[in-house]
């Protein structure tokens, strides 16, 4: 199991861009590997459509994406043909990520990624959807595992992808629901006499039943 902070495993993989090696191919970049059970499936393919039209919000970020699937890459290449057919893109385009071959799922059991609750039409147990965002310390940020028959939200994954990018800069969290441009929580460890030098716009304390000063909300800062 990788956990939050641990490394993100190297290893090499055959994909539809050819032979990668994983740290290589991330280099000190922020990005996002998300695994998919099979080529050719309903919800993959609507997943799979969406993260390639959200692909330039990801490549502003400086978000590299890796997709894998669990079959070879003539399937995936076949395959594409009816993502880009799915979610209307440019045809005579290419693809905007690669795809890892994982027909053995052998990457599947390595990082975990296998879910016992559900089978394929052989009662195989299938490879959960999981995401993992790494960032360019290669560390394992956030990891997120559904089960095969839920897809995924991108909008969702985006706007993580904006916390965590933000809390790795500076000295604040992000409340439930924040988006980019939302009010900012200031983190617990930041004394208040440190607060005038970190946070020149200002914080407000709200004011709660406890007396408690710990809810200090600050606005984001547009140089952020
Ligand atoms: C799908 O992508 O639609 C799917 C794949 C495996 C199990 C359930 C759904």
């Amino acid at each position: 199991m990788v956990n939050l902070g641990d490394t993100f495993p190297d290893f090499t993989a055959d994909t539809t861009i050819g032979k990668i090696r994983f740290h290589d191919f991330i280099k000190n970049s922020w990005s996002i590997l998300f695994a998919h059970p099979a080529d050719f499936t309903p919800v993959c393919t609507s997943e799979l459509g969406r993260v390639a039209k959200l692909a330039p919000e990801f490549e502003k970020r400086g978000v590299k994406l890796l997709a894998l699937s669990c079959d070879d890459v003539l399937s995936h290449e076949q395959w594409i043909e009816d993502i880009k057919s799915f979610a209307c893109l440019e045809t005579t385009k290419g693809f905007p990520f690669p795809i890892i071959a994982d027909e053995k799922r052998e990457l599947a059991v390595k990082l975990q990624m296998i879910d016992p609750e559900e089978k394929d039409k052989d009662g195989l147990p299938l490879t959960c959807r999981a995401v993992f965002v790494i960032g360019p310390d290669k560390k394992l940020k956030l990891s997120m595992l559904y089960p095969a028959s839920t897809g995924r939200n991108f909008d969702e994954i985006l706007r993580v992808v904006d916390a965590l990018q933000l809390t790795d800069k500076k000295h604040v969290a992000t409340p439930s629901d924040w988006k980019q441009g939302g009010e900012l929580m200031v983190l617990p460890d930041v004394k208040d006499e440190d607060i005038p030098k970190l946070f020149p716009l200002g914080v407000r304390y709200r004011q709660v039943p406890s007396g408690k000063q710990y809810l200090r909300l600050t606005p984001q800062d547009d140089r952020w």
